[in-house]
């Protein structure tokens, strides 16, 4: 079924030029894009954005790279959109990301990895209404 999912393009992505290429990427991927927007995470957004991180060894330096610099947000729509989308961007580590895909093209390290796709339908709507209000969705 026709369905959405949520992604960021991180920090990094922003940081070395890739916004272009990679809304390229994923309108050329079949995603139609329902809401954008270029903002910036402050510390107590990142950490609730994170928080079932929370605990985890990683969680503080993500949250510190993560408010870094900003980062494009969008809600996407597509069949299949939260599956298809994690295989666009490839695996979280980008040295196991498939060739072509948006994290294996881009992407330097695990951390600073460019891209966020959603895991699931639920956090999908989440993390979609964290960012986006219903005026802001077309
Ligand atoms: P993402 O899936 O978008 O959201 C959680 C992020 O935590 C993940 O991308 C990675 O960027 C980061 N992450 C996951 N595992 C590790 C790890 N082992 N070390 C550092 N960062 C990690």
């Amino acid at each position: 079924a026709t369905n959405r999912t949520f992604t960021m393009i991180k920090p990094d992505g922003v940081a070395n030029d890739h916004i272009g290429a990679i809304l390229n990427d994923i309108t050329k991927g079949g995603f139609k894009i329902i809401a954008l927007k270029y903002t910036k995470l402050t510390a107590e957004n990142a950490g609730e954005f994170y928080a079932v991180h929370k605990g985890r060894p990683f969680y503080n330096d993500l949250v510190t790279f993560m408010t870094s610099g900003p980062i494009v947000a969008a809600i996407l729509e597509k069949d299949n959109a939260v599956e298809d989308f994690r295989k666009l961007i490839g695996a979280t580590d980008p040295t196991k990301a498939d060739a072509g895909t948006i994290r294996n093209k881009y992407a330097k390290s695990i951390e600073a990895n460019t891209v966020h796709g959603s895991d699931s339908d639920e956090n999908a709507a989440i993390e979609g209404n964290f960012f986006f209000s219903q005026f802001e969705r077309f």
